[in-house]
């Protein structure tokens, strides 16, 4: 594992950033793994300033998201659809064609989870872009998910939803499900990214780096993977 620690957030931000833009400039039909949440928001702003500044250009770029809420169509103002648009995709030169996010509304999730695997396997992630819950979690691959997991539904763990209580208006209207990308495909990412932030996160990221590789913290696996580049705040890294 590359481990690169900040003591400022923009220049985390910048650094990450760069390794994405450098890798679209050599090859503009790059494939992107994305996540949500706060971790990625920084990047998503110099991404967008890369585009604005004609430095890089989307129109060939494909994504995949990790994950999204069970339940939520793409229009609620809390589904991961809705989070990218707002984020990124709207302000960028992508082809909505070209965006993937598993559906958490389809009538039918078992046909979901084999239309995202068979696209996993179509397009090739070339960077995987990650954060981490406190739990450990990668995707939504909360403690104990095999390490040979596909794409899944998952229950969330108690601890991920009231950690993402706060996007919404109360507590129970946090969907207690999710469609996730499973452990296996991401691990299949040339390269992988991963953001952490907060001192929340500083015991989780410990075990990452320098716990047992054990399913019970999910990312330990990333240990195994050739290419990982972690961007650490301060108070992220401070109980490496
Ligand atoms: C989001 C995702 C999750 C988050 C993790 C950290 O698509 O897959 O694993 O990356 O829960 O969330 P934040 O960044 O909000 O602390």
């Amino acid at each position: 594992m590359n481990i690169y620690v900040f003591e400022q957030l923009e220049d985390l931000y910048q650094a990450a950033a760069k390794r994405i833009i450098d890798k679209i400039k050599m090859n503009p039909y790059t494939t992107l793994g994305l996540a949500t949440g706060s971790s990625p928001l920084g990047i998503y702003k110099k991404l967008i300033e890369g585009y604005i500044n004609k430095e890089i250009s989307f129109q060939n770029v494909k994504t995949l998201n990790l994950d999204e809420y069970v339940g939520l169509r793409p229009t609620h103002p809390q589904s991961y659809a809705n989070f990218m648009k707002k984020e990124l995709f709207s302000n960028i030169d992508i082809l909505e064609e070209n965006t993937f996010i598993p559906s958490g509304a389809a009538s039918n999730l078992e046909s979901e989870i084999r239309y995202y695997d068979a696209l996993l396997k179509k397009h090739k992630i070339d960077i995987q872009l990650l954060g981490i819950g406190r739990n450990g979690h990668i995707g939504f691959n909360e403690p104990g998910t095999p390490f040979t997991s596909t794409t899944h539904i998952i229950e969330l763990d108690p601890r991920t939803r009231n950690d993402n209580a706060r996007f919404f208006k109360t507590p129970e209207e946090v969907p207690s499900k999710a469609i996730t990308m499973g452990i296996y495909s991401i691990m299949q990412a040339s390269e992988i990214i991963l953001i952490a932030t907060g001192s929340q996160k500083a015991y989780a990221v410990k075990e990452m780096i320098a716990g047992k590789i054990d399913s019970k913290l999910p990312a330990s696996i990333l240990q195994t993977h050739n290419n990982v580049h972690v961007y650490l705040d301060h108070l992220s890294s401070k109980e490496l």
